[in-house]
């Protein structure tokens, strides 16, 4: 069947305003009350002061809800919602990375459940949603996705609902500018592995290709700008822009199992997920490179770049040496073994590993399905390398 006989959908929804002097696009609204959803790390490094700033200008009244933690658990969420249901604001800001910004999603979908129980739809008012990413990034402010973590059984849940997708995302490249380099390193890894995999996924298509490949590109040009000087808001901007894309890319084009594997691992040893990609993503792509179409594809990747394959090697293992190279640069480990996880404790998890991952949405999409003993000898080499 040709691809043509399927009717497939893409959109891209919210409203983007970019660059220096994006953030005072919040104040071009009547809102009445808004309710903002952050951490304490943007208190602490003035973000949320630049926010505020705007607003008090306007004479916008707002409530500030900051107990948001790295990867966001039920719990938080649970806090966030009361803090909804009492303030009732017209609008809603999120302000922070990926944790903060999914908090505010998961806050307004369970908001938007539990007032479903009592009310019709048409009486429920969904606030009006503004996403202001501070690190480059999940690209979660053009995405109908939120992760949230079950604390106590170690484990990530992924929400996906059209509800959660932001009406607005501001890209002012001045709430990058604080992000220390190990964190600005490992969120622009996130960002590449969010384009390598969309682009290469069973669900990938025309349009996610186009946002993928272009998110790739950025990201070779400018991250390592962003971790050499952490004050150059030009490759800042340009990274705030690759994370947007990649964002738009995954959105529609999905995952794989770099993201599987990095869900579990992220979850069994607290590592930012960013960073938990970053020592996954070059070993799959040397697996899924086996596949002559996920070959064929990683050398389109390469191609759409403006990058050559490397003399007498495949497009997946100049990929390879490219992420290598690129990991090292920023100091970010090659294995978990590097990154300090002792061998027996990586033996005591593997097995819950390797189900979470196999059970991940994300595995679904990647472009080869791997049994549970193909995916174990990729986590074996992320665990110790190629030579393990
Ligand atoms: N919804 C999606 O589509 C999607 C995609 C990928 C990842 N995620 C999720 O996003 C979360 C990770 O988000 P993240 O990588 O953006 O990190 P994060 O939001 O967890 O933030 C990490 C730390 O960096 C600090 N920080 C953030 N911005 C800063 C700035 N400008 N200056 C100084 N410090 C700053 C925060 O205070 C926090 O302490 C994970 O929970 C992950 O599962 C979601
Ligand atoms: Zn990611």
């Amino acid at each position: 069947m040709s691809k043509m006989d399927t009717v497939r959908f893409f959109q891209v929804k919210p409203a983007i305003h970019y660059g220096i002097g994006a953030i005072s696009e919040i104040g071009e609204n009547n809102f009445e009350r808004v309710c903002i959803v952050t951490d304490e790390g943007m208190v602490k490094f003035g973000l949320l002061k630049m926010v505020t700033d705007v607003l008090d200008a306007k004479g916008i009244k707002y409530h500030v809800f900051s107990d948001v933690e790295p990867d966001p658990s039920t719990e938080i969420v649970e806090k966030g919602l009361t803090h909804i249901l009492m303030e009732k604001p017209d609008a809603l800001i999120a302000l922070g990375g990926g944790s903060s910004i999914d908090s505010a999603k998961a806050i307004i979908y369970y908001c938007y459940h539990f007032k479903e129980m009592f009310f019709g739809k048409e009486y429920i008012k969904k606030p009006y949603f503004i996403a202001l990413p501070t690190t480059a990034g999940t690209g979660s402010e053009v995405t109908e996705y939120a992760v949230i973590t079950d604390k106590k059984n170690n484990t990530k849940i992924p929400l996906t609902d059209t509800l959660m997708m932001p009406d607005a995302a501001i890209l002012d490249p001045k709430l990058i500018e604080s992000v220390p380099a190990g964190a600005t390193a490992a969120t622009g890894m996130d960002v590449l592995t969010h384009a390598i995999e969309s682009y290469v996924s069973t669900s990938n298509n025309p349009f996610s290709r186009c946002y993928s490949a272009k998110a790739a590109e950025l990201v070779f040009k400018s991250l390592y700008k962003c971790y050499k000087d952490g004050h150059d808001l030009e490759a800042k901007a340009s990274m705030q822009i690759a994370s947007c894309m990649a964002g738009i890319a995954f959105n529609s084009g999905g995952l794989g199992i770099t993201h599987s594997l990095a869900h579990a691992i992220g979850a069994q040893w607290h590592i930012p997920h960013g960073l938990a990609n970053a020592i996954v993503m070059p070993y799959v792509v040397a697996f899924n490179g086996r596949n002559e179409r996920a070959d064929y594809l990683y050398s389109r990747l390469l191609h759409s770049m403006g990058r050559l394959i490397d003399d007498g090697k495949t497009a997946p293992e100049t990929f390879v040496r490219m992420i290598f190279e690129l990991s090292a640069s920023m100091n970010i480990p090659l294995t978990l073994k590097e990154k300090g996880i002792e061998a027996a404790d990586y033996q005591g998890a593997r097995d819950t590993i390797l189900k979470k991952a196999m059970a991940d949405v994300c595995t679904t999409t990647n472009p080869v399905q791997p049994t549970i003993e193909e995916l174990g000898a990729v986590l074996d080499m992320v665990y110790g390398g190629c030579h393990s």
